[in-house]
């Protein structure tokens, strides 16, 4: 039953448009947080909504309201727990794990479609950098579909070294490699060592474009994650990636998802010659 009927005798038929059509779960049977965006005109039904969400969706033990957009360095939102609960969930996607706890490190379980993409494009023995990698989904998803030489992961945010080493471990990963750091300090030590570089900071990846074309030798390739208008999702992405490297081609494109309204987090693959 959606969230919606099932609120139908609390919350007034005017503002029952109103309702939240979907939320975002982390986490798998064992146990989940729910990740819910409630309207202001709704505060006073906000935890009647949290617990309808539990009672359609019997694994969830928490639910956190959104409140605004990302901030911060470590990419977080802030959040209203409505109902409490455990916050460390492993979320299950293609048959790998994820230990995550979304108050504390990035994750999105919106993103898993892009992680396979990603994937299905490692050829054997490559050695892959993944740059921005909060908890280390995409290397998870790499180690578990493609055969890479080694993956290097590097993030900023303790909590996601810590989750990064985590997940290497219960997915039994011996070929991932987690630096716990800042990509601006920690790519320079990797001039031309990598085949294939992942970048995924959407709002703020093209500042490192530079370093991360440094990482890869002649033939290698730089996924570039940024932002784009639905109306020419690639555009910017494009010109940045022209004025950094005018000898580049672009061999890919993808719309991951939508990030705001009117917004899309884009994907623009680009090849060395
Ligand atoms: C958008 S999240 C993506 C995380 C992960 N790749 C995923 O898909 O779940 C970007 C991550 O980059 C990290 N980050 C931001 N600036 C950084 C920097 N200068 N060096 C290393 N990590 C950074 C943030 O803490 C955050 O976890």
């Amino acid at each position: 039953m959606s969230l919606k009927r099932r609120l139908q005798n609390v919350i007034p038929p005017e503002l029952l448009d109103k309702t939240p059509t979907s939320f975002e779960i982390i986490g798998s049977r064992g146990g989940a947080v729910a990740i819910v965006e409630i309207p202001p005109e709704l505060e006073v039904y906000k935890y009647q909504i949290a617990k309808a969400i539990t009672e359609t969706n019997k694994h969830v033990k928490a639910v956190l309201r959104k409140i605004g957009s990302r901030t911060g360095e470590y990419r977080l939102y802030n959040f209203e727990v409505l109902i409490e609960g455990p916050t460390e969930v492993i979320h299950k996607e293609h048959g790998y794990y994820i230990k995550v706890d979304p108050t504390k490190v990035f994750f999105s379980s919106r993103d898993q479609t892009d992680r396979l993409d990603i994937a299905s494009r490692v050829g054997n023995g490559e050695r892959v950098l993944y740059l921005f990698a909060g908890v280390a989904p995409y290397a998870v998803a790499i180690a578990k579909f493609a055969k890479p030489k080694i993956i290097v992961a590097v993030e900023l945010n303790p909590w996601g070294f810590k989750y990064m080493l985590e997940n290497f471990r219960i997915n039994k990963i011996k070929n991932a490699v987690a630096i716990h750091g800042d990509v601006a300090t920690v790519a320079p030590l990797f001039r031309k060592k990598f085949d294939r570089v992942i970048m995924t900071l959407p709002l703020g990846a093209y500042k490192y474009l530079p370093l991360a074309l440094d990482c890869i030798d002649r033939g290698g390739v730089v996924h570039f994650y940024h932002t784009g208008r639905e109306e020419e999702p690639f555009r910017e992405a494009e010109e940045i990636v022209k004025n950094i490297c005018p000898t580049c081609q672009i061999v890919g494109r993808r719309v991951v998802r939508d990030y705001a309204p009117g917004v899309y987090k884009v994907r623009v693959d680009i090849y060395k010659p």
